[in-house]
């Protein structure tokens, strides 16, 4: 029976508890690191407006789909889908879209955690005063300076993965709802209090036109199929992370709320992070198109310009660690959660495992930006040319495995799994749940369809 199934990892507490959790999963590095960065390589508006209609229209159907999955199968995303896919009548290898999910997992943590080093570095940098009153010029060559060395990438990745596999092999549950609770809205706070800052740059209007207004000129194929995968990325979609933490969410809540409820705080907290730095960047002459040290190569001058800065600044480096901790955590959870239920290991020894593999993975990253600069594996694809392995594990991941990871999502929920289950697990009125069976059965699935078949002319 499924109304009787329960996970054998535990369950959350309360709707409050998984909304925390979901909501650490989904902001992270994606909102404040990655979310300005792209949108500065592309252009802005325009980009800023496809993801967020990819948000709405794709994000949300399917993290509901995805949460509903989790629920009812309550085991590891691997085992879940074998077990729906047994249920429901379907084929077996099904289960292949959790295994897909653990790889992706896998890699994505792999250069998460080399990016929370750098934020981890910067609070340390920022408490010591380095960027008191540092000029952009200054700023942008302590950074370039620093992930020049691969010996200190490597340990700050080193730290950040050690912290996230005890946390892990803690277990989700404990001690995760407490910091979330509290640490996701300072951070809110936080941002707020910087975008006070933005506004007296004196360049606040030209950073909201440049997020907010559209010039479709600048969008390309590969344009679109960033701001889709980005979509799947700061959500958390595609590669079971908001599947696992369903599966530990009580049999009452309302899926579809919650859903919009984290989607939304998610959304918000990336515009707030375009809006303090796009006024930065203009202010100070800056690229928006310098890519993944954009923040660290604006913000620093805000904290060495503004009144309590050293404060400020380190408090919000040491609340973006935490916003990538609570990300990083959900990002191996689905693999940990799989050798605890088949092969019987205790999670302590799954997340060291799983812990080692991904930090040497990680090595990869470390050196994209050091030793192997240069070095373009796939350089012989125009839209590769300049990839450095850093560079396509990023794209591989969030633009291919995470929308094709929902794609199979979306249809499984949409048309696989028979009506009866999905309206009794999603629970909600007639209406809302003939909404979310259009979107997830035409909407998301052909959306996602339509930018990988454009982006393949690229090739
Ligand atoms: N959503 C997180 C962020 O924006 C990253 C993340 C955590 C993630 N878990 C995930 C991305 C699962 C994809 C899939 O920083």
């Amino acid at each position: 029976m499924t109304e009787q199934r329960t996970s054998i990892h535990g369950q959350w507490s309360n709707r409050m508890a998984f909304i925390l959790a979901a909501t650490g999963s989904a902001v992270g590095l994606g909102n404040i690191w990655k979310f300005p960065y792209i949108a500065g390589e592309n252009g802005g508006g325009a980009f800023v407006l496809i993801y967020l209609f990819c948000i709405a229209i794709i994000g949300i159907p399917i993290m509901m789909a995805e949460v509903m999955l989790g629920r009812r199968g309550r085991q590891s995303p691997i085992n879940t889908m074998a077990t729906l896919a047994l249920e429901e009548k379907r084929p077996a290898p099904w289960s292949i879209l959790g295994w897909m999910g653990v790889l992706a997992g896998f890699l994505i943590l792999s250069y998460y955690s080399v990016i929370a080093g750098w934020a981890l570095s910067y609070v340390f940098r920022t408490a010591g005063g380095m960027f008191e009153g540092a000029t952009a010029d200054g700023v942008s060559s302590i950074f370039a300076q620093f992930v020049s060395s691969p010996e200190s990438l490597l340990a700050w990745h080193t730290i950040f993965m050690v912290a996230t596999m005890i946390i892990v092999a803690r277990g989700v549950q404990h001690g995760l709802e407490k910091a979330v609770r509290y640490l996701m809205p300072s951070l809110f706070i936080l941002l707020i209090v910087l975008v006070f800052y933005a506004i007296t740059t004196g360049y606040f209007n030209d950073g909201l036109s440049f997020l907010f207004s559209p010039d479709f000129s600048k969008i390309t194929p590969d344009a679109i199929l960033i701001a889709m995968g980005h979509a799947f990325f700061t959500l958390s979609l595609g590669m079971g992370a908001i599947m696992v933490y369903g599966s530990y969410l009580p049999k009452d809540t309302s899926i579809a709320k919650t859903s919009i409820v984290i989607a939304g705080a998610d959304t918000l907290v990336a515009l707030l992070a375009g809006m303090v730095i796009f006024p930065i960047v203009f202010a100070n002459g800056l690229e928006p198109g310098a890519g993944p040290g954009l923040i660290f190569k604006t913000l620093p001058i805000a904290f060495g310009q503004m009144d309590a800065g050293i404060l400020i600044g380190t408090l919000f480096f040491i609340l973006l660690v935490f916003a990538a901790w609570s990300s990083a955590i959900s990002l191996i959870e689905p693999a940990v959660a799989w050798l605890v239920e088949n092969k019987g290991m205790n999670r302590i020894y799954a997340s060291v495992w799983i812990g080692i593999a991904t930090w040497i993975m990680g090595i990869g990253t470390v050196l994209s930006f050091n030793l192997w600069a240069d070095f373009k594996p796939l350089s012989m694809f125009k839209i590769f040319e300049n990839s450095t392995v850093f560079d396509l594990l990023d794209f591989l991941t969030a633009n291919i495995m995470l929308p094709l990871g929902g794609l199979f999502i979306a249809v499984f929920a949409g048309w696989l799994m028979r009506e009866r289950s999905s309206q009794d697990e999603l629970n909600t009125s007639s209406k809302g749940y003939s909404t979310w069976q259009f979107l997830v059965r035409y909407i998301a699935p052909i959306a996602v369809m339509i930018v990988f078949l454009n982006v393949i002319g690229v090739f």
